[in-house]
């Protein structure tokens, strides 16, 4: 039996190189061991506030960067995550056995609970729901970057409990990450994570970004005082330069050593400006493309939805009989 790969991404912001290097090229390269589904989680956008018409487009333009990425919708489901009910439906019976205590603990919640004046319960239960997505579907493969690996310990967590409470329900999923790429970088302050929502111009790359403003971003990008990259002495804004061109080309640790070493900031700065430009410009041709097809879209969400529905259904169901609820 091949595994079921689920994961997803939120439509909030624009799409970055460290969702593409992260995630989206690597369920690229894993979708044909499976039948994967990957979600647009309009459900966790709304944890915080999103403007209605501007969170609309961000699902539409999302969906379309999938596609554009190279998912293959004849293959893989792309799936709006509030089409199908069952994701809400879920997340209702699992919160019920998730002890308050964990959701407490999660990192991310405390960093984006600390921005915030007041929060709403959304956000608390928001690795509940990830659960829900991940459990909904019996997925045994979940590939993501880094920063997603507690809410995956959660999740496992949570389908043990409910498994020993109630009887084996649930299938145990694993993380997988990308073997480089899991942590991109801010090219602004590369200690810390690259992220659709932090501000400022010289943060992130997005996937759609023109040529000329991906040079000119990574052409600022923060370094250190050292004049040439030196493998023996490296600051972290080098670093994850370097990781940035190896995950966009492919090329072995030995490979990157050889070219780099003893290159100056500035010619650095441009290799990896030409293999970012290079590795994004197929993904923005087939983005105009796809956004240019009256229907296609639409169509492909539709498809998709119906296609999962089914399997939603059935977990939805049996969890209901193990809890003693009515299922009809
Ligand atoms: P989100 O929308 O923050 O990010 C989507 C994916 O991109 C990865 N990622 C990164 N990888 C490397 N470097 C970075 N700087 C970087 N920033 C983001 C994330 O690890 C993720 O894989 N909670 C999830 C969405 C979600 C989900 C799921 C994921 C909801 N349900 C079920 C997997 C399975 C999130 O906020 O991702």
């Amino acid at each position: 039996m091949k595994p079921r790969i689920l994961s997803g991404i939120q439509p909030t912001g624009s799409l970055h190189i460290g969702n593409y290097l992260g995630a989206l090229s690597n369920w690229v390269k894993l979708q044909y061991e499976s039948e994967p589904i990957f979600c647009i989680v309009d459900l966790h956008a709304i944890t915080l506030y999103q403007e209605p018409a501007e969170l609309r487009e961000k699902i539409r333009q999302t969906a379309a960067v999938f596609l554009a990425a190279g998912i293959d919708p004849a293959h893989s489901s792309v799936v709006v995550q509030s089409t199908v009910k069952e994701h809400a439906e879920l997340c209702w019976l699992l919160t019920c056995v998730t002890p308050l205590g964990w959701l407490e603990r999660m990192t991310q919640f405390k960093d984006k609970a600390a921005k915030q004046e007041s929060i709403g319960d959304g956000l608390l239960q928001y690795p509940v729901l990830m659960a829900a997505d991940i459990l909904l579907y019996q997925a045994n493969l979940v590939p993501v970057g880094e920063d997603q690996t507690q809410h995956l310990e959660l999740t496992r967590d949570l389908a043990q409990r409910f498994n020993a409470i109630y009887g084996e329900t649930f299938t145990m999923p694993e993380t997988r990450l990308p073997a480089v790429g899991a942590r991109i970088m801010g090219l602004d302050d590369p200690t810390k994570k690259m992220s659709k929502s932090t501000e400022g111009s010289g943060h992130a790359v997005a996937i759609l970004d023109p040529p000329a403003v991906i040079r000119k971003k990574i052409m600022r990008a923060t370094t250190d005082s050292l004049p040439h990259v030196d493998f023996e002495n490296m600051g972290p804004g080098v670093q994850n330069l370097l990781t940035i061109h190896q995950a966009f080309t492919g090329w072995s640790g030995d490979q990157i050593r050889r070219h780099f070493q003893g290159m100056r900031y500035g010619d650095l700065k441009k290799t990896v400006a030409d293999a970012v430009v290079a590795g994004l410009e197929p993904v923005q041709k087939k983005y105009a493309e796809i956004t240019a097809e009256p229907g296609y879209l639409d169509r492909v969400l539709a498809e998709s939805a119906a296609r999962v529905r089914p399997l939603a259904a059935q977990t939805v169901r049996l969890v209901k009989e193990r809890m003693g609820v009515y299922t009809a």
